[in-house]
């Protein structure tokens, strides 16, 4: 009489015979150029995406331009703009203050590019930004310079 323990082995045995079919089934190349097509995901901008017009300035797009740029720049620009936001506090290079005189000068469109194309230390954000979203950064970039420069006009009474 067979003992046992033999019984459930044959069993595993026979089952695991099956297995062998396994290693000449047909198998997709992982080299072939199929396999390696890379589809880009639809709601992502390319790199360095250029486009748009300037869109009408309104206060929605400076709200929206506040919101992005919270989330994207003020790491390192600082929410006032001026470049010393927390990872240049540890250490990242800093970038110039948007205060300065070149930069209040610049065209509004020179904000839009920076973030399309990245700017000497600073990386592209063409991946992250939408161009309607440059756009809405740019404007509200204007809106902090004004802040901090604001015409005698507008703070005397
Ligand atoms: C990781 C840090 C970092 C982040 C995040 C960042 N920047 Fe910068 N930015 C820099 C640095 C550093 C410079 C200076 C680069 C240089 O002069 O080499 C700079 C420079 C700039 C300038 C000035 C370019 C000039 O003409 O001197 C602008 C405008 C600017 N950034 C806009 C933005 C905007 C808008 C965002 C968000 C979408 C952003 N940056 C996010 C680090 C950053």
């Amino acid at each position: 009489m067979m003992p046992r323990s033999a019984l459930p082995l044959f069993v595993v045995l026979a089952l695991l015979s099956g297995c062998d079919d396994m290693t000449v089934q047909p198998k997709a190349d992982p080299y072939s150029a199929e396999a390696n097509m890379v589809t880009p995901a639809q709601d992502t901008v390319a790199w360095g995406d250029t486009a748009s017009k300037p869109p009408p300035l309104t206060l929605a797009l400076i709200q929206r331009g506040q919101q992005r740029f919270r989330i994207d720049c003020t790491p390192c620009h600082s929410e006032l703009g001026d470049g010393h936001g927390m990872v240049v506090q540890r250490g990242f290079p800093a970038p110039p203050s948007y205060h300065i005189d070149r930069l209040r000068q610049a065209p509004t469109q020179h904000f839009y590019d920076v973030i399309t194309h990245g700017y000497g230390a600073m990386y592209s954000f063409a991946g992250r930004v939408a161009p309607a979203d440059r756009w809405a950064i740019a404007a509200y970039i204007r809106a902090l310079q004004l802040s901090q420069h604001p015409p005698p006009a507008m703070v005397s009474r």
